[in-house]
């Protein structure tokens, strides 16, 4: 597959190039800060800069002609404003569709999608899911072949390749985003996840296992 990874220099993005490339796919990062561009062009990405709020839709479409999937990895960082969730998606969503792309993957934050009560967080943790549950909104009345995947809070730790993945509410647990990104790229490569959203988690069964389990 040719796969676009929106926000490829990102912590998580960046495990994505990695693992997508390893496995034998053709990846193009896009990224904003140009300063980062040595760390995705060494793991084999083609890279082009695009900032999700100033680059023209039109620069987006272009890049993304040809390509067999779209992964939005990008994200506000803390103190950031979470819009760029929300108009990141949107853009990018409209890129697709213009450009011909079929599949879609974007990660958002555990519980998004399930009813999580956002009542007792924070403003900026509120805004935050505000902004993702815009988003999937914008994701799931596209015409594409759409995945969500929500993940708990992200870490740092390495690949354990043991995860709980559902299509239902799980508990709130971390995830390493080495993890989060081994299992982007299961659900890239099954067919049977398109418009469907999952929660993740660590957890106790293989990446192969627990999609099996989410799927059944
Ligand atoms: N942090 C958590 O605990 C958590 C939990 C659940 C889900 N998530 C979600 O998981 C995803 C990955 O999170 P992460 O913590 O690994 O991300 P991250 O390291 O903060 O990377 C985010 C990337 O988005 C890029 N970005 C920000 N604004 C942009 C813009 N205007 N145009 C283009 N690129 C832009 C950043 O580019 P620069 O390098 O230029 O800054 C950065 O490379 C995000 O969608 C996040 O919301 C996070």
């Amino acid at each position: 597959m040719r796969v676009i990874v929106i926000g490829g220099s990102g912590r998580t993005g960046l495990l994505i190039v990695e693992k997508l490339v390893a496995a034998g796919h053709s990846v193009v990062a896009t990224i904003r800060n140009p300063k980062r561009m040595a760390e995705t062009v060494k793991r084999g990405a083609e890279t082009i800069v695009l900032d999700l709020d100033k680059s023209p839709l039109s620069d987006f479409t272009t890049t993304m002609k040809g390509a067999d999937a779209v992964v939005f990895a990008a994200g506000s960082a803390a103190g950031e404003s979470s819009a760029l969730d929300r108009i990141g998606t949107r853009r990018t969503v409209h890129a697709a569709e213009n450009a011909g792309v079929k599949r879609y993957l974007s990660i958002s934050a555990i519980g998004a999608s399930t009813g999580l009560s956002i009542r007792s967080m924070d403003d900026e943790m509120k805004d935050y899911y505000k902004q993702k549950r815009a988003a999937a909104k914008f994701i799931t009345s596209s015409s594409l072949e759409w995945t969500i995947l929500e993940p708990g809070e992200l870490t740092d730790g390495g690949d354990t390749g043991k995860v709980l993945l559902s299509q239902q509410a799980i508990n709130e647990e971390s995830i390493s985003r080495a993890d989060v990104a081994a299992v982007t790229l299961a659900l890239l490569e099954e067919p049977k996840t398109a418009g469907k959203v999952f929660q993740l988690t660590r957890g106790t069964q293989t990446i192969a296992a627990a999609l099996k389990a989410a799927l059944s």
